[in-house]
Parts: C-alpha cells; sequence; structure tokens
C-alpha cells in the first residue's frame, strides 16, 4: 500500500502503451484511479480493470475543455499522459498534434490550477541534438522535432501555470510489453524484427540512446506519488545510467539471443537526431532505482513476439 497523501489519480491517456503499466500498479497499491483518454488506439488494454471498484473510465477529448474540467474534479492529482506520440506520428498530423500535446495541456491546467499536482511525462527529446557529453537536467532544451518541441511548451505551461505544483519527468525511451503494445519504439521494433523478419538494416549504428523498462516508467509515477514533497517543482530525466547505449549494442544485445542478419547501413537519417549520454544522478539520489535490465526486457520481447502479428491487409499471407 502506498505511503502517498493522494487518494484518486487522474491518469490521462491512460489507456496507451504506459498507462496499461500504469494503471494496475495504481490499483496494487490501493490508489483509485479515473483514466481519461479518447480511445484513439482502443481500449482493449484496460479491460481487465473494469471489475475493479477503485477503477473508472471516462471515454473523452483533452481538447475539449469542458470534459477536461470535468475529468479533474474529485481526483487530488493527475498523470498527465496523453498525446500524439513521437515525431513521425506528430509530423504526419501537424496541427491535431499540436491541438492536443499543447492545446490539451493548456486546457488541463486550466482545470487544474494549482489545486492537484500535475505529473507530467515528458522526453529527452527536448534536449534534441546535443554538444555536451553527458545531459543533465541543467543542459539546455534543443528539440528538433515538432514531437520535442510540443513537449517543451507543454513543460512550460505546466511550470509557469500550475503554481509550483507539478513533477516533470523527461524519459529515456521505453521498451517492454505492455497492454496496449507499441512496436514502434526501438527495443521493441529491432526484437520484432530479428523474431519475425530475421533481419535488420541498421543505420546511425554508433548513435547513442537511453531506453527504461515500461513497468519502471510506471514505477516512477508511483515514486513520485510517495515522494511529492521534496520532488515538487523541478525536472527529473527518468532511466537508467547502465542503459545508455548504442543502436548497434542494442542490436548486438539482441544477436545474442536471436539469429538473425544484422547489416549495418551508411545511407539512412533519423529526424530525431538525439545521440546522447543522459545523466539519471539527480532522480537516482532521492533513492529511485529502474528494476529491469535492457536484457530482460529483450527477452521479454522475444516471447511475446510469438504472440504478436502485424498484417499486411495488401497481402494474402
Ligand atoms: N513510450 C515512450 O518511450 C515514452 C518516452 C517518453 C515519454 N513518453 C510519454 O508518455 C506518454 C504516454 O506515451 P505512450 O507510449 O503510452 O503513448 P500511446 O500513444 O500508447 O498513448 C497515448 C494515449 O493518449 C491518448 N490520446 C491521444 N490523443 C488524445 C486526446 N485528444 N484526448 C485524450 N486522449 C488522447 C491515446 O488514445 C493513447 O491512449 C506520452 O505523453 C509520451 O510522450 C513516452
Amino acid at each position: 500500500m502506498s505511503e502517498s497523501r493522494f487518494k484518486k489519480i487522474l491518469v490521462t491517456g491512460g489507456a496507451g502503451y504506459v498507462g496499461t503499466s500504469l494503471v494496475p500498479e495504481l490499483l496494487k497499491n490501493g490508489y483509485k484511479v479515473r483514466v481519461f483518454d479518447n480511445l484513439r488506439y482502443g481500449g482493449d488494454g484496460l479491460l481487465h480493470y473494469f471489475s475493479d471498484k477503485n477503477f473508472e473510465f471516462v471515454k473523452g477529448d483533452i481538447r475539449d475543455k469542458k470534459a477536461v474540467e470535468k475529468a479533474v474534479e474529485g481526483t487530488d492529482a493527475v498523470i498527465h499522459l496523453a498525446c500524439i506520440v513521437g515525431f513521425p506520428a506528430c509530423k504526419k498530423e501537424p496541427e491535431l498534434s499540436r491541438e492536443i500535446n499543447v492545446g490539451g495541456t493548456k486546457n488541463l491546467v486550466e482545470a487544474t490550477n494549482g489545486r492537484a499536482p500535475i505529473f507530467f511525462a515528458s522526453t529527452g527529446s527536448t534536449y534534441g541534438q546535443l554538444k555536451e557529453d553527458l545531459c543533465t537536467e541543467n543542459t539546455p532544451v534543443n528539440p528538433l522535432s515538432d514531437y520535442g518541441k510540443h513537449k517543451v511548451e507543454a513543460e512550460e505551461i505546466i511550470k509557469n501555470g500550475n503554481k509550483g505544483e507539478y513533477v516533470i519527468y523527461r524519459y529515456a525511451t521505453a521498451f517492454g510489453v505492455s497492454g496496449r503494445m507499441r512496436l514502434d519504439l526501438l527495443p521493441n521494433d529491432f526484437t520484432y524484427r530479428a523474431v519475425k523478419e530475421k533481419s535488420l538494416i541498421l543505420y546511425e549504428k554508433t548513435f547513442l540512446r537511453t531506453f527504461i523498462h515500461v513497468r519502471d516508467m510506471a514505477k516512477s509515477f508511483l515514486f513520485a506519488l510517495e515522494n511529492y514533497d521534496k520532488m515538487k517543482g523541478e525536472i527529473y530525466n527518468v532511466g537508467d545510467n547502465s542503459m545508455n547505449c548504442s543502436k548497434e549494442d542494442l542490436a548486438k544485445m539482441i544477436r545474442e539471443k536471436v539469429d538473425y542478419y544484422l547489416h549495418f547501413a551508411d545511407v539512412g537519417h533519423d529526424i530525431d537526431q538525439r545521440d546522447y549520454m543522459v545523466s539519471y544522478e539527480k532522480i537516482s539520489s532521492l533513492g529511485f532505482r529502474t528494476t529491469i535490465t535492457l536484457q530482460e526486457g529483450i527477452d521479454e520481447l522475444i516471447k511475446a513476439a510469438e504472440a504478436l502479428e502485424v498484417r499486411n491487409s495488401y497481402s494474402n499471407v
């Protein structure tokens, strides 16, 4: 059971990849949970929790100010996940993603107005391409993609609008299996390709990235709820120093477990030019540690690949 003073938590975007790992952790720790989500990717990942008396679901759009005001009522903390996530999705629908990622955050802050703290899932994409060797929370932000830019704007809205009642988490890239699965995250994508397609063409192989298991992301929110008084009003990088590695290291880690063809290409370019080492000293000095390694996550992803099938609707096979 939790030690926290918060009782009822609103989780925006709680039907997504992170949300469907977070909701069970919150319920297990005695919180009442209200998920607010427009079910852009469906709600199957939450079905299991509808029988729990402490679970409530509200279908709504974060762009709808009135609906957000109503969703906040009766809750004493908000975990804000609702978002169009990642640079390719934001690039595909630039106006919509800005309305959701920036405008939706503004609606939320206007609804809470400092009465409830906001725990915000931001990202290391805010740092963009780095000039420094090690990225800390004091490193200036320099987002390259619309996604990173939206997150910086949303952070500012929360910092300036919620009367100091917030914790901002800049996460590493998530990996692992969750109720709403995502295969567009680097470790999940590489492992799926290795198992199913038996090959991977890798460019920008030396680029350094940093990772965190999705259940450790969930645990980091529990940690913030329990340690709010000493964490409030601050930004934290969230991940683990041991999970800073290159794309090549990641691909080779998978090859230790799956026999597949790995080709390093000279051409190919990611819009999100993240190539950085991140320091997690600030949050670890407060006692937060991740619990699941990249190797353990890869094992889990290999097992899950058996149960996952991405279908091509233009092919008969
Ligand atoms: N997964 C990662 O690697 C990672 C890393 C850093 C930060 N984050 C952040 O964590 C949060 C959750 O990410 P995720 O991986 O679960 O993504 P996801 O796409 O699986 O989940 C996003 C959820 O938001 C909901 N949503 C989208 N538009 C909405 C709207 N207009 N109104 C209400 N709900 C809406 C979707 O239906 C979905 O359930 C995001 O804010 C993301 O930026 C994720």
